[in-house]
């Protein structure tokens, strides 16, 4: 029988010789759960082996214990995140819900201060470099895959939108150089940091909707004038929150831009062409994508091949369809990327097959 005072975690999340402040249960074949490990000891890689082994799918915390156990979590995600006990799935779910956590905390306490606390984009920063690792894996990306199409929530948005970011911009070098030029490519310690930077700013693109009141962000119907004019002021709040951070300008310009269209028909600034900067148009291309195979409460999610087509498809003025299953607010959608990213993107999706 399933005990509700104890939650199910994954054995992933054991890392030999760290220290848990909580003790961890497993349950025996009669229900019983007992006691594995107390609080405070270090957990041998004998002892893990052996959990593993017989391929237990998890093991247990006391509910009132979860508090500490997700800031072990954070604490230890960069050694979980190379524990090679645990499966890139179960390494996946436990970096998408630090993520979530970290960028929940991030829209919370900032709505009561109106800027970023600094402890906030350290702890920010410090979730993206720890996770780097693990994203740049290609395994990795068989998890991603499996969390397109789950319903559009703002903390899993911000999530994979890092984790694309972060997997395009390693397939791309030459695009690293354009956001911050002047790098040699053999210099990995600095490419690491920009694409860090990069994993950051995806992260918190959409930081400025903290303002936006949750029935405008959640809402099923289309919005009106008044609502939209909220929506559309988000970049901006996102750079005012931002503004006294020492995160580099192209990471602000990034967050600030990345609703403007190539075309110059976006927001908030109507900015055309390579006036955007490069970070912001790149997260264009990825926000959209990830958009759009989404599920959205007025829209099934698309599949990533549909999404390309529609991406790629149909200029401005052009027919509208008539296929029942596309919507209008998702045509005409070629003028807003850069067709060079947008080009690279799709072979990037090709690479990574993520279409599975
Ligand atoms: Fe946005």
């Amino acid at each position: 029988m399933i005990d509700t005072r104890y939650m199910a975690v994954s054995p992933g999340a054991v890392i030999p010789e760290a220290l848990p402040e909580f003790r961890i249960y497993v349950r025996s074949a009669e229900g019983k759960y007992i006691l594995w490990a107390l609080e405070g000891k270090k957990v041998g890689a004998d002892q893990l082996g052996k959990l593993t082994e017989g391929g237990l799918s998890e093991v247990f915390v006391d509910i009132k214990d979860q508090f500490k156990y997700e800031q072990y979590l954070e604490t230890n995600l960069g050694s979980i995140l190379e524990n090679k006990f645990a499966s890139s799935d179960q390494k996946a779910t436990i970096f998408s819900n630090v993520s979530a956590n970290v960028v929940k905390n991030a829209f919370e306490t900032s709505l009561g201060l109106g800027v970023m606390g600094k402890d906030v984009i350290q702890r920010t920063q410090s979730m993206v470099k720890n996770s780097l690792i693990f994203i740049s894996e290609s395994k990795s990306l068989q998890a991603l895959a499996k969390m397109i199409g789950h319903d559009y929530q703002t903390y899993e948005h911000a999530t994979k939108v890092l984790w694309l970011m972060v997997s395009f911009l390693n397939n791309n070098p030459d695009i690293l150089e354009k956001i911050q030029p002047g790098f040699q490519e053999e210099e990995v310690e600095h490419k690491k940091e920009v694409i860090r930077l990069c994993g950051v700013g995806a992260i918190l693109h959409d930081i400025g909707k903290a303002f936006v009141a949750k029935e405008i962000l959640h809402k099923d119907d289309p919005l009106t004038d008044v609502e939209w004019e909220i929506m559309k002021r988000h970049p901006l709040n996102g750079l005012a929150m931002l503004l006294d951070t020492d995160l580099p300008v192209f990471v602000k310009q990034g967050v600030l831009q990345h609703h403007e269209d190539f075309n110059g028909g976006g927001y908030p600034m109507g900015l055309e062409g390579f006036n955007i900067n490069i970070l912001a148009r790149v997260l264009r291309i990825i926000d959209t994508f990830d958009a759009m195979t989404s599920r959205r409460p007025y829209k099934d999610p698309f599949t990533p091949s549909k999404t390309v087509q529609i991406m790629c498809g149909k200029p401005a003025g052009s027919v509208v369809t008539e296929d029942p299953n596309e919507d209008v607010r998702d045509q005409g959608m070629r003028r807003c990327f850069d067709e060079d990213l947008l080009r690279k993107f799709i072979l990037f999706l090709g690479d990574v097959k993520l279409d599975r």
